[in-house]
């Protein structure tokens, strides 16, 4: 196991005159009557849940009620989400815990997805070597063996106090009764509508009647109801074993995977040192490889601070600032990160901080540099859709937690009879070299297709802690959204930090995103009136506008240990306080 990475980035700018008015600003929106007029918004002085969709994160709080812990609700809150987000949250995925347990101590849990033993990387190329498209989005190969299961019996086993039962029983509940189909709901079939429709089951389940079912609609999964009843009996073993196991399998090599029994019995959750850093006085711990979520959120955070921030969220010149430090930060991403069992990462030298203040020395205040000149360092020696929620108990436990399928409801395969949805995670590995994926991220060897790997993730667990130990953190965040979730994150950290934004607002704001490749500035329609258009486009950059960037599902905690929750509005999530 690795060391603590502290990233010992020197402060230089430190802004107590801010920092306080934050603190002031949190504690004045714990207290006034008015924050809780917000629908997203929530506040306790006991337990909080912050997910993508009210059943859940009611199902969670009523947990926390009844004596659970944050990791009891976690686990009851991801069964729910695998019902009423199936587009995103369902057992048929991977993710990522970061958990923080009453002592203040973190651990990291990775239950990403691991390519089964007979996925080699010919098996998504022509004889030219170029990628096939799709067998890497809606085929068998397409599914990574899922780790979601023995990830939630991991943190109970850890961490729970309640019967496992218990947890899963709303879930169970929400499957066979139904739940009305939301707006998000409607709008993630967009995208998926026509791989769901190649595969029978799928279409029988979320697509009944003519087509896609209408807001308020109920939806009823019978099948996977059932599935989740064995697993509530057997644990994983009612996953990773017996009928369920056996009809995964048969679905997939059906749809010309490779994956066999042996690789469900093989999944194993890991253990992995969570990455560290400070921020203007604030403690940041995040999440590490497979994950570049963590090592590029603190990159670009370290980056920032050795600048003074400029005046105003929106302007020109904070943007230009913001995707400059976001172009470099991603193009070490495309280089140096991958699955740190199969490629040595070299996690300490990425956030070395004469390594990170080289790289910020070569931004421009004044003009875009172009992505072909940004080339992945060299640090010194040698070298859709996702689900997000925060949980938060009474004695300052925090469970940061992101699950995925990848794209919206993943291959849009359905394991037969068991209503499981199962991911296409396999297209996060880079399938060529340079070839981009769904989400245009490019990469090279060292998050290349190989037996038993996980693909590189860009899912950013994230708890943000005050400098002085002793206290409930100060933020709990996450987001989906592809290469889009660490923008997102960092984002928001930036809006509290630097620019004294109460949390709600600090979520619902505008953001923008850089990925280095492609060669723009992907905007939020709101993000960028046009003077600041015109003043960025002056500067050298292309803008494109991007309907949604990322979710982001935080709470927050006051000086007081007051909780606060905050529902990203743009996906309709809902924050709601223990009683
Ligand atoms: N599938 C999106 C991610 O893990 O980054």
């Amino acid at each position: 196991m690795r060391d603590n990475v502290e990233s010992r980035v020197i402060i230089p700018v430190q802004n107590p005159r801010k920092i306080l008015a934050l603190a002031v600003s949190v504690w004045l929106c714990a207290t006034a009557p008015s924050f809780g007029a917000d629908p997203a918004a929530a506040d306790s002085p006991r337990g909080m849940v912050v997910s993508p969709e009210a059943h859940a994160s009611r199902v969670g709080a009523e947990v926390l009620a009844e004596g659970g812990t944050a990791a009891d609700a976690a686990v009851a809150v991801a069964f729910a989400l695998a019902v009423t987000n199936p587009q995103a949250g369902g057992i048929g995925g991977g993710g990522f815990l970061l958990y923080r347990d009453e002592h203040g101590n973190h651990t990291a849990l990775d239950f990403r997805e691991t390519a089964p033993e007979g996925l080699t990387p010919d098996r998504f190329v022509d004889e030219s070597g170029k990628p096939v498209p799709g067998l890497s989005l809606e085929t068998g190969l397409a599914v990574g063996v899922p780790g979601v299961v023995a990830g939630l019996a991991e943190i109970h086993e850890r961490w729970g106090v309640l019967p496992w039962k218990r947890l899963i029983e709303p879930a169970i509940g929400l499957a066979r009764d139904g739940f009305p189909v939301y707006p998000d709901l409607v709008r993630a079939y967009g995208s998926a509508e026509k791989r769901l429709r190649l595969d029978e089951r799928a279409t029988a389940i979320f697509l009944p009647g003519a087509g896609v079912p209408l807001r308020g609609r109920i939806l009823e999964q019978p099948q996977l109801a059932a599935t989740l009843e064995r697993i509530a009996r057997r644990g994983r073993a009612g996953f990773y074993e017996g009928p369920v196991a056996q009809a995964l399998v048969a679905t997939v090599q059906a749809r010309g995977g490779v994956m066999e029994l042996t690789d469900l019995g093989a999944y194993e959750v890991v253990e992995r040192e969570p990455v560290r850093g400070t921020y203007r006085g604030y403690r940041v711990v995040s999440f590490p490889p497979p994950s570049s979520g963590g090592i590029i959120l603190l990159q670009m955070l370290a980056m920032l601070e050795r600048f003074e921030m400029p005046e105003g969220y929106g302007a020109s010149d904070t943007i230009h600032l913001m995707a400059e430090i976001q172009r470099r930060a991603f193009a070490d991403r495309s280089k140096w990160l991958g699955d740190p069992d199969h490629v040595d990462v070299p996690v300490e030298r990425l956030l070395d901080s004469a390594y990170v203040a080289s790289r910020a020395s070569t931004i421009d205040r004044s003009r875009a540099t172009p992505s072909s000149e940004i080339l992945p360092g060299a640090p010194a020696a040698e070298g859709s859709d996702t689900a997000h929620f925060s949980v938060a108990d009474r004695s300052g436990r925090a469970a940061s937690l992101t699950t995925t399928l990848n794209t919206s409801f993943g291959s849009g395969i359905v394991a037969a009879g068991t209503g499981i949805v199962l991911n296409n995670e396999m297209d996060d590995f880079s399938l060529a070299p340079g070839v981009p994926n769904v989400y245009g991220l490019v990469g090279g060897e060292a998050n290349a297709v190989r037996p038993r790997k996980r693909p590189l993730s860009s899912m950013t667990p994230t708890i943000v802690e005050y400098a002085e130990t002793g206290k409930r953190p100060f933020l709990v965040l996450g987001s989906p959204g592809g290469p889009r979730i660490i923008n997102a994150v960092f984002q928001v950290l930036v809006n509290v930090i630097d620019h004294g934004m109460e949390l709600q607002e600090a979520v619902n704001a505008p953001r923008v995103h850089h990925q280095w490749i492609p060669d723009l500035i992907s905007y939020e329609e709101r993000a960028l009136p046009a003077d600041v258009r015109r003043a960025l486009r002056a500067m050298g950059h292309s803008l494109a506008t991007y309907e949604r960037i990322g979710n982001v599902n935080a709470i927050g905690a006051d000086e007081n240990g007051h909780w606060l929750g905050a529902a990203d509005p743009r996906k309709g999530g809902a924050a709601t306080g223990q009683p």
